[in-house]
């Protein structure tokens, strides 16, 4: 085994050891509004359940240069976002949206993708999504940072709406395998839901 001291290594190589080991990591397509009102969206893969009672999610924006990405100042300034399931039928389009753009540019529209009214919140979510969750921000953590200033913004959000393709609901489970979820592996690489299989657990 090799043991590495994270403190004995730069930023950029922690980074290639977390996304190379935790994979593969589900990828949340989380819509904001920014305060003049344009609809922003953007793909995170440090994204996973907190907690079903009552259900919240987290999604880890990194900052850039020490400034908040769009998501984050948008999800922080409205208090709300929806969080979308990435799936292999929009997976180009939700990559087009990672482009880092200015805030008044609309990455939904430049990908081609189609805003929806919430039911819950004022933040409008994505249609092809075929799972979106509509979120009420619970809490925003800065976190992480070495030279005094966060790295990070953890968002977690409290779902206050689910909305489920019929084709995918059955009896209050959802059909793994009719949403063909894509998850991120380290760089431009992802993957496809693989074998399954069943393990009994212990009583
Ligand atoms: C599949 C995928 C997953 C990503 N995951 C994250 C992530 O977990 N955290 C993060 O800060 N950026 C992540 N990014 C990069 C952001 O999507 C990108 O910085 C985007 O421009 C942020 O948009 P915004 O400035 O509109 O918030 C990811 C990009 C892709 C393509």
């Amino acid at each position: 085994m090799i043991a590495i001291d994270p403190k004995n290594q730069d930023v950029k190589e922690n980074y290639k050891l977390l996304i190379g080991s935790v994979i593969p990591r589900p990828i949340a397509f989380v819509s904001t509004l920014s305060e003049d009102g344009v609809l922003n969206a953007a793909p995170f893969s440090f994204f996973n359940i907190v907690t079903a009672d009552p259900p919240m999610i987290a999604v880890s924006v990194q900052r850039r240069n020490g400034e908040q990405k769009d998501t984050a100042r948008n999800a922080i300034s409205r208090g709300q976002f929806v969080a979308h399931i990435a799936d292999e039928h929009y997976i180009e389009a939700i990559n087009e949206t990672a482009a880092s753009l200015p805030p008044d540019v609309s990455e939904v529209q430049l990908a081609g993708l189609t805003a929806v009214a919430s039911t819950n919140i004022e933040v409008p979510g994505i249609a092809e999504a075929r799972i979106r969750m509509e979120c009420v921000l619970e809490q925003a953590l800065p976190l992480g940072g070495t030279d005094g200033s966060p790295s990070c913004d953890l968002l977690i959000g409290r779902v206050v709406q689910f909305h489920i393709d019929d084709a995918l609901y059955n009896n209050g489970r959802i059909d793994a395998n009719g949403l063909q979820p894509v998850s991120r592996l380290a760089g431009n690489d992802y993957a496809k839901l693989g074998q399954q299989f069943t393990v009994i657990r212990p009583s």
